[in-house]
């Protein structure tokens, strides 16, 4: 099995593979459903986020109760195992519904249905864990959703030049710098992340990326939404407490200036008393590129944590166990 480190450092040829990539004919559509979950379903955040068309992220089972009067609706359905429960759930329901299904699929049972349904079908190189092949997998919905005319430029090129500038040769980058003094100081740390618009994506992969490699709790703190609850959450915690909070911006030089006066006094209230690590700006022009410049600091952070953690950020024992004790193959 490969390092997680090595995973990581594939990240800017799956962006470059995903461009390249030859999409299979695809169903009319005016809008899309991405299902999928975890690793394999932050593709469909981010292409709901920076879609010009309809597109919506579903995390679950089944579809929700609007999506068969959607007009001329796909579901494009995610899963780099194939044999994740919600997202096969979510294809029956499609199937039920009468909606066109398309899949995007590392193997497994979601892969042999659409072989078998004659769905178009995108399958991915496997061999990774799922959370490493965010390149091939959020690449692979992009394509598909410019395929369907709701997005222009997808920014995969310009992601995977920035990602390897930023991870460097040899993991020696300046986005690896970066990402090991941020990783000092959320050493035993809880880690809240804000973040904004595109950046609130990119928080959300930090904070599955912390879980999963580093085994440590992470917490997504949106802006403007948490100005209006969470800012009054973290006040009754004792001190001793809040000192194992370390707070990260994502930054990003395209937030409406609205939005970048919330942050000094967002973070100063989340965290009294507790650590305001640090700040991370996106890079680049296209949203996907800027996207992928903030993700791509928290999976090396994530990483440098584990390290100094002592903890194996492949192994995903307790997503395992789960999947076994609900009976997914
Ligand atoms: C494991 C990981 C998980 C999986 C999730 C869904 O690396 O990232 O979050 O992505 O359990 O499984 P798949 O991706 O196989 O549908």
């Amino acid at each position: 099995m490969m390092t997680m480190e090595a995973m990581i450092q594939t990240l800017p040829d799956q962006y470059r593979w995903a461009d390249r990539l030859s999409i299979p004919d695809l169903p009319p559509a005016r809008s899309a459903i991405v299902c999928g979950m975890g690793g394999s379903g932050i593709g469909g955040q981010v292409a709901a986020t920076i879609a010009e068309g309809p597109v919506f992220s579903h995390k679950g089972y089944g579809l929700p109760a609007w999506a068969s009067s959607l007009p001329d609706a796909v579901v494009i359905a995610t899963s780099y195992s194939g044999n994740t429960e919600e997202t096969l759930s979510a294809v029956e329901a499609a199937r039920e519904a009468g909606l066109h299904i398309v899949a995007v699929a590392g193997g497994g049972q979601l892969s042999e249905l659409a072989l078998a349904q004659n769905w178009p079908l995108v399958e991915v190189p496997g061999g990774l864990q799922p959370r490493a092949a965010f390149g091939y997998l959020t690449g692979a919905v992009l394509r598909l959703v410019q395929g369907l005319e709701l997005l222009d430029d997808t920014g995969l090129d310009e992601a995977a030049t920035l990602t390897d500038e930023l991870i460097g040769a040899d993991l020696d980058g300046p986005g690896r710098h970066l990402a090991d003094d941020l990783a000092e100081g959320l050493a035993g740390k809880i880690t809240v992340i804000a973040g904004s618009g595109i950046a609130s994506v990119a928080a959300y992969r930090w904070k599955t990326q912390i879980n999963e490699n580093a085994k440590t709790p992470a917490f997504v703190a949106t802006l403007p939404e948490a100005d209006h609850n969470e800012i009054e959450g973290w006040s009754t915690l004792g001190s001793a407490l809040r000192r194992t909070v370390g707070v990260v911006s994502l930054r990003d030089e395209a937030e409406p200036e609205r939005i970048g006066r919330r942050f000094e006094p967002t973070t100063r209230l989340l965290s009294e008393g507790a650590t305001i690590v640090g700040e991370v700006w996106a890079q680049g022009s296209s949203p996907l590129a800027r996207i992928a410049s903030l993700a791509v600091i928290g999976d090396l952070a994530s990483l440098r944590l584990a390290r100094d953690a002592g903890v194996d950020p492949v192994a995903v024992d307790a997503i395992q166990e789960l999947k076994r004790t609900l009976g997914e193959p």
